[in-house]
């Protein structure tokens, strides 16, 4: 595993996190304690060291089961655990100073932590980011030392810009994988120059760049795949990166012949990420500890050729991007 280092957040973090909304166990199908606890573990030991959550995944469950985690692990104190709030309690225009205040006291006791490392601000609306008074409320959290670092998973490149003009933000979450490109027209570049942390969630397009999926593939009842396939419970864009699925089972088809085929195409679609030095860490999820196993290879797997990224970049202009629903 190779690390990076995020300077805003004063650590070197592993190319390769650990996104654990799945840990929630209620989104994406039932994910048992034993498996969450194997996933972690799997992650931990190949080098792993930085896990994204937020208090809303499981009501608290994906939280506490990496508490649970880490205060037995001798090694634990040395992952960085960013969590999110504003989807739990307030949303979407209920937030203050002392709801801050608790969510995150929630957070530091399921968490078990005497401190959070990082607290994203969790997809609020733009007028929050707008005027800037959730991120003065996240660094008052951060004079009581009750927080280590702020930043924000964000939904469009719009709202990442407003994040940026943030002294507070010392992070950004956005989506970003070959089917959703849009980040490379202004946002890497600028986060780099601020020294912003970029992590980078969705990297596999909820599994459909892994290219195991069929038109036929199934999905539980309670996983967002089935849920909210077409928005009907969030933004359309936080499942299959807003992909109609079928059009998203097909374009991964032509995708494969266009990198030539590789034995693990989620390894590719990761790689791609990391060839951009702007990105801090992905996060991706995982539902079995042997996805872990597989997608952290991506870090040690060599860079890919110029030709298959202006290849990857063209697929996306002329195939991918009139099809993506959802703000963007
Ligand atoms: N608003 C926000 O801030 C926000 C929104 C979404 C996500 N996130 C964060 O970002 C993380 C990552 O995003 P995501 O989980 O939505 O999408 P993702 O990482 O693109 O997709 C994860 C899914 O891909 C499949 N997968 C992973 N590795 C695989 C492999 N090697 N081979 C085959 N399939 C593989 C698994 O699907 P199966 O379940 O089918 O096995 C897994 O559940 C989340 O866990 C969460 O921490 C944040």
């Amino acid at each position: 595993m190779k690390y990076r280092a995020a300077s805003r957040l004063g650590v070197a973090v592993s190319e390769i996190g650990l996104g654990c909304w799945q840990l929630g166990g209620s989104q994406w199908g039932d994910v048992s304690e034993g498996t969450a606890q194997d996933i972690l573990g799997t992650a931990v030991d190949a080098g792993v060291n930085f896990f994204d959550t937020a208090d809303v995944y499981g009501a608290g469950r994906s939280e506490s089961l990496i508490g649970q985690f880490l205060s037995q692990r001798a090694d634990g104190h040395k992952v960085f655990v960013a969590t999110k709030l504003g989807r739990l309690h307030g949303y979407p225009d209920g937030y203050s100073s002392e709801l801050f205040h608790r969510c995150v006291t929630d957070s530091i006791d399921r968490l078990r932590r005497p401190k959070l490392d990082l607290v994203q601000l969790h997809c609020v609306p733009r007028a929050y980011l707008e005027s800037g008074q959730a991120f003065d409320w996240l660094a008052q959290l951060k004079k009581q030392g009750l927080i280590a670092h702020a930043g924000a998973s964000v939904e469009t490149m719009d709202e990442a810009i407003l994040c940026l003009r943030h002294e507070a933000c010392d992070s950004l979450q956005i989506i970003f994988n070959i089917y959703r490109q849009k980040p490379l027209e202004k946002v890497l570049e600028q986060a780099q120059r601020q020294g912003v942390a970029v992590i980078v969630r969705l990297p596999l397009a909820s599994g459909l760049l892994a290219g195991t999926m069929t038109a036929q593939s199934h999905f539980a009842a309670n996983d967002h795949r089935t849920f909210n396939r077409n928005g009907e419970q969030f933004n359309v864009g936080e499942t299959f990166a807003g992909l109609p699925f079928e059009k998203g089972v097909a374009l991964t088809g032509e995708l494969k012949e266009i990198v030539g085929r590789p034995p693990n195409l989620a390894v590719t679609a990761l790689r791609w990420i990391l060839d951009f030095p702007a990105v801090t860490t992905i996060i991706p999820g995982a539902t079995r500890p042997a996805q872990v196993a597989a997608n952290v290879a991506a870090s040690e797997a060599p860079r890919l050729s110029l030709a298959v990224h202006e290849a990857i970049r063209s697929f996306y202009h002329s195939r991918v991007a009139a099809h993506i629903r959802g703000p963007y």
